[in-house]
């Protein structure tokens, strides 16, 4: 993989004007020593213009080919509708340029795969933006489990919902990918994967549609080698609900506000039975700048991600299995494993 020379700052393209952009990514990118936004592109050049204004970015281009054969970039952005993630990250590694792809990667395991060649084939780095998993807090928790805080690990209750109130929200088109499951059931999904250190082996799911047609609600099931499981529940039609809680054969850890838990201290609390055994606490930190600073490091050193898009494929292997399931009325489905 091809690294930058000393001490050169990595130059960053965003892709679209999207509010994740806006809100969160192109903060953290300008806050991350080393990283600057050497511009903006949108389909809609005048749209282009004023995102760039309104964020100090001193280039703008009316489409997402002119970033790509933008000289002064070395990586980019990609927080397009998920169906457009990979059509753009691939066209982004042809151009040479390392990227930085929401999530969920992409709208299947195929699809991930497909993308990974292409980074591998340009020599450039292509990684997920799951950011929580970056806050030291989770790092913590995976440690915990692994090392046997609440005896053998057992059951995950993984919950992630939001209400979507305009009906023109790319959350809402079966054509862009999407469906409360892709939206925000896929950290759930790459939450219990994580945490678990497995892929699920079989998954079951009953869905309610919105009139859009898409997954306004799942509550999925996971089951995982040696009888684990793990119960999720993803909506965009209920008011803001996001924890985790990790079970196991001595005690449970709860995680509130797992996956957007902002920049204030947070905890994860221990409990035996109804006792509360400790509470670890965490210093704030910006998790998204923690995954723009790790992208950059590899994007100069020249080496791959913490998290790969073959984990990517993983979590979409699952999605793919509860989305068979909830068509099917909620019957079980073997989730396919990796070379099968
Ligand atoms: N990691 C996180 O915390 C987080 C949070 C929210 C969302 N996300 C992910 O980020 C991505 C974007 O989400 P968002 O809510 O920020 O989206 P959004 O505000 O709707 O922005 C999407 C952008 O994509 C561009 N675009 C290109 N083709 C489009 C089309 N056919 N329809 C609509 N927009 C189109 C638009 O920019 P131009 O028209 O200007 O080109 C638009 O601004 C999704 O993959 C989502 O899952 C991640």
């Amino acid at each position: 993989m091809s690294a930058l020379a000393d001490g050169r700052p990595v130059r960053w393209g965003v892709m679209g004007t999207a509010n994740i952009a806006a809100a969160a990514v192109m903060p953290a990118i300008r806050a991350t020593d080393g990283c600057e936004i050497a511009a903006v592109a949108s389909r809609d050049g005048e749209r282009a213009r004023r995102f760039a204004e309104d964020h100090g970015v001193a280039g703008a281009h009316g489409s997402y080919d002119a970033l790509l054969a933008d000289d002064e970039i070395d990586a980019v952005y990609v927080p397009l509708p998920n169906a457009l993630h990979r059509e753009w990250a691939i066209r982004a590694a042809e151009a040479g340029k390392h990227v930085l792809c929401e999530k969920p990667l992409a709208l299947n395991a195929a699809e991930c795969i497909e993308m990974q060649a292409a980074a591998d084939r340009a020599g450039v780095v292509l990684m997920e933006a799951f950011m929580y998993r970056f806050h030291p807090r989770i790092e913590a928790l995976i440690r915990h489990v692994a090392g046997g805080a609440i005896g053998e690990a057992a059951t995950i209750d993984a919950t992630f919902t939001f209400r979507v109130k305009n009906p023109k929200n790319i959350r809402l088109s079966p054509d862009l990918g999407g469906g409360s499951l892709m939206d925000v059931g896929c950290y759930c999904v790459n939450f219990a994967r994580t945490v678990f250190g497995a892929e699920p082996t079989h998954a079951s799911a009953v869905t309610v549609e919105t009139p859009t047609g898409v997954d306004g609600r799942l509550h999925g099931y996971l089951e995982f080698p040696g009888g684990r499981v793990a119960h999720l529940t993803s909506s965009l039609l209920d008011e803001r609900r996001e924890y985790c809680v990790v079970g196991g054969t001595e005690g449970h850890l709860t995680v509130a506000d797992t996956f957007l838990p902002g920049t204030a201290p947070t905890e994860i609390v221990h409990f035996a039975g109804r006792s509360e055994v400790d509470r670890l606490r965490f210093g704030g930190v910006d998790e998204y700048q923690l995954m723009v600073s790790h992208f950059a490091d590899c994007v100069r050193a020249g080496t791959a991600p913490r998290y790969t898009a073959g984990d990517a494929a993983a979590t979409l292997r699952a999605i793919a299995a509860l989305r068979e399931s909830a068509a099917g009325a909620g019957t079980p489905v073997a989730v396919q494993q990796e070379n099968t």
